[in-house]
């Protein structure tokens, strides 16, 4: 008689990602390997327009999202009938490169009569660190656990309390801190995503030369604002002149930015880990996700704080905290094993709160 074992294969979920600017595409089984996956990023295409152009990405979601798919299908051996479930980005994000995600999605679970799992993108990047530590137990991550998610479209800081289930502490009321990051760069003009050559001018910049604002510092609550601080930039700048384009000054202002958002994410942090301490009683951990994470000053902030708060400090690799395949694959696992399933007349959401009790903050990006 065969053994059981042998013949053992955990279900595998295919995740698509087109909410923005990054196609990808991943097969990720329910003990979290992943079996194949592809990402396609439009860094070029929007880098002229120093921002993305929704109808630029929705043109090249179509144009490579079917080679993607078949491309980690061949890699894996795999058929279409050998999957349980097929997960796409529903919102939030860019409609026309949702729509392209979602379509392509809900047609290959209605030709091979398998469950559709339309994912919330932010809910994607809320389970990830269970896909890097496993969903519980020895080490793994258990709910509830507080998260802080930065990226070029979110700013938030919640309270991951259940698969499906959120309450949003603090959101931005403005632009998302990689936005903030992103406007910054383009008014020292260091070119389009702007975090990463911030970070690196900061280095060697002296974070005391300019007296820049706090916005909300010393506030109760957890929201965030960067508008003042970007206009406070903008002013700065052009006191300088020519030379703020240039080394030292360059350095200087960046080093001095940053500071001014390290001082501020920490501030509506500490607020947000005092809550949960107080609220949660199996208050563990703080994970970061989201393109910001990848920051190494704002990262060794935060770790300080989680040290103060006896909390675990969690970074998913930087590969997954920016958007990808595999957390959609992995939100849609999470969903399936709890029977999560949609149907096909799942919309496509420019705007998908993960908190749908939490107020809309006034003037928000587009995927707050
Ligand atoms: O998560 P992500 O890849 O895409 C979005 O969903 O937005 O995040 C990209 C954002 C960009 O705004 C980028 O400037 C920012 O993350 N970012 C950084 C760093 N690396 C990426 N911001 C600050 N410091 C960095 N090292
Ligand atoms: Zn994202």
């Amino acid at each position: 008689m065969p053994k059981e074992s042998s013949t053992h294969r955990p279900p595998v979920v295919l995740g698509i990602e087109t909410s923005c600017d990054e196609t990808g595409v991943a097969l990720v089984d329910a003990e979290r390997r992943v079996l194949a996956e592809a990402l396609r990023d439009q860094l070029e295409r929007h880098a002229p327009y120093g921002g993305v152009v929704p109808e630029i990405a929705a043109r090249a979601h179509v144009e490579i999202l079917d080679q993607l798919i078949e491309r980690v299908m061949v890699e894996a051996g795999l058929g279409f009938a050998d999957l349980a479930g097929i997960a796409a980005t529903a919102g939030p994000g860019l409609i026309g490169g949702l729509l392209v995600g979602l379509t392509t999605g809900k047609a290959i679970a209605a030709a091979h009569r398998l469950p559709l799992l339309a994912i919330n993108h932010l809910e994607g990047h809320a389970l990830t660190a269970r896909f890097v530590l496993g969903p519980g137990g020895g080490d793994g991550l258990a709910f509830p656990y507080l998260l802080l998610l930065v990226s070029g479209g979110h700013c938030q800081l919640l309270v991951v309390e259940g698969v499906g289930r959120y309450r949003r502490l603090g959101t931005t009321l403005d632009d998302a801190l990689g936005e903030a990051f992103d406007k910054a760069a383009k008014m020292l003009r260091l070119g389009f995503p702007g975090g990463p050559a911030v970070e690196r001018a900061a280095r060697t910049g002296d974070p005391g030369r300019f007296a820049l604002p706090r916005p909300m510092l010393g506030q109760p609550g957890c929201n965030f604002s960067f508008s003042g601080l970007k206009t406070a930039l903008r002013q700065t700048i052009e006191r300088q002149g020519p030379q703020a384009l240039e080394p030292p000054t360059l350095d200087d202002l960046c080093a001095s930015f940053q500071a001014a958002v390290a001082e501020v994410l920490l501030d509506r942090a500490r607020h947000a880990t005092e809550l949960y301490q107080r609220e949660y009683p199996g208050a563990t951990a703080l994970v970061v996700a989201g393109g910001v994470a990848a920051n190494a000053h704002l990262r060794d902030s935060l770790a300080t704080l989680a040290d103060e708060q006896g909390l675990r400090l969690i970074v998913p690799p930087p590969a997954l905290c920016t958007d990808n395949g595999v957390m959609i694959a992995w939100a849609g696992q999470e969903r399936l094993a709890l029977g999560l399933t949609d149907g096909f007349a799942a919309p496509a959401r420019a705007r998908w709160p993960l908190d749908p009790a939490a107020e809309p903050a006034p003037g928000a990006g587009i995927k707050a």
